[in-house]
């Protein structure tokens, strides 16, 4: 039978870049011992208290059907917290309430995009990205970072990657997979280029609640000038370790969200009224194990270097926000992905090769600090020890 295009544009662009992950799992399935550093999933129990909401909530029968962009309490939530965030009003119809951060990049680029329009992308970027630009027809414009800057923005690359069919700018800061937390500069700049260009900037914000150091969060949703062409994605997925719940949303104008409630209607009708109660209290309480989380990832990232610093063919820079660090392969001579592929066949270590996140992050290695420190520190061992023998 004959499918709509739509599964031509999106099809190949999810498993082979899991390929040295999906080796990894059938390696275990025969009984090898690895050390997994391929998958962004958050180590760490979520904090008990949002569970227990969100079951209290379940047998009280918060199970109908809920609004269409969300329930109030929790649209009221948000908009405490953006109110907070950006430091000026947020009001809760600038909201819809969908399945994680995913369902709400899907959402916005099918709001946003038409067959042959661009779309540009920091290169390296998170592996679901074309899939969701391709999806509506869109075609993705990698825009180079440089692995020797921290893999921060180059502005006249931006400018020159604009066309007459651009549409949108995807932005992800604190990024996966670079750590790398543009600054305020960085997004006033970008914002300016949308600004001059009449773009869209849709800004995935999963990592926002986990900045490290010296670092600081920014969005382009902080500047009201910028908020009719600004669409936040967002969740509670890394900032409270709740990635099966599904819980995340957009944020964006007022007018926006009324315009798109309709597009994620035709995928949804709404979400499940006890999971946006639980949701609201995550957004609206301080958890101690949201800082732990965050401490951890800062822990890891340093025992990796430390374990890395011997050697003299591979490195790592410490990452500004997130849970994942690139380890730079480049002086080895192998790609990422043939590092990665002897990693896991000699030393037993699951990466993600750099290329699988685009060719901006060609001859490097995306780790997930989600293992203990230990583990880490066995892990830059084997690293160090696969590099030397190349
Ligand atoms: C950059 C980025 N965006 C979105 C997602 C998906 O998040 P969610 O669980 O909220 O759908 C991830 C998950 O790893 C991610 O790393």
């Amino acid at each position: 039978m004959r499918l709509a295009k739509i599964a031509d544009r999106v099809a190949g662009l999810g498993s082979d870049k899991w390929a040295v992950h999906v080796e990894g799992k059938q390696r275990r399935s025969r009984g090898e011992e690895l050390i997994f550093l391929s998958i962004g999933e958050p180590d760490l129990a979520p904090p008990h208290a949002i569970l227990d909401v969100a079951a209290k909530q379940m047998m009280s029968g918060r199970t109908k059907y809920s609004a269409g962009n969300g329930e109030q309490n929790m649209l009221d939530a948000l908009a405490r917290f953006y109110t907070k965030q950006t430091g000026r009003k947020i009001t809760s119809d600038q909201f819809i309430f969908l399945p994680g951060t995913q369902t709400a990049l899907a959402v916005a680029f099918l709001s946003i995009v038409d067959p042959g329009d661009e779309v540009i992308l920091f290169d390296p970027y998170y592996a679901t990205y074309e899939a969701v630009v391709a999806a509506p027809g869109g075609i993705v414009v990698p825009v180079k970072l440089d692995p020797d800057t921290g893999f921060h923005p180059n502005i006249a690359l931006l400018e020159r990657a604009i066309t007459k069919k651009t549409r949108a700018i995807l932005l992800n800061t604190p990024s996966n997979p670079t750590g790398a937390v543009f600054t305020e500069a960085e997004v006033k700049a970008i914002g300016a280029v949308a600004k001059k260009h009449d773009l869209w900037i849709v800004s995935d914000e999963v990592y926002a609640t986990q900045v490290h150091g010296d670092h600081v969060f920014t969005s382009p949703f902080f500047d009201k000038a910028l908020e009719e062409r600004v669409i936040v994605c967002s969740s509670i997925s890394k900032s409270h370790a709740l990635p099966g719940f599904r819980c995340g949303w957009i944020a964006g104008s007022a007018e926006f969200c009324a315009r798109i409630t309709t597009v994620s209607e035709t995928l949804l009708f709404g979400s499940q009224p006890f999971l946006e109660d639980a949701t609201a209290f995550a957004l609206t309480h301080e958890f101690e194990e949201t800082e732990k989380m965050r401490q951890l990832y800062v822990a890891r990232g340093q025992a990796l270097i430390e374990g890395l610093r011997g050697s003299n063919k591979v490195s790592a820079r410490m990452p500004e926000g997130g849970m994942f660090l690139m380890v730079d392969v480049r002086k080895t001579g192998l790609s990422g992905e043939e590092f990665a592929f002897r990693l896991l066949r000699e030393k037993q270590v699951v990466t993600m090769p750099g290329e699988s996140f685009g060719t901006g992050g060609a001859g490097h290695l995306r780790v997930a600090l989600t293992v203990d420190e230990a583990e880490i520190r066995q892990a830059a061992e084997r690293i160090a020890a696969l590099a030397a023998e190349i």
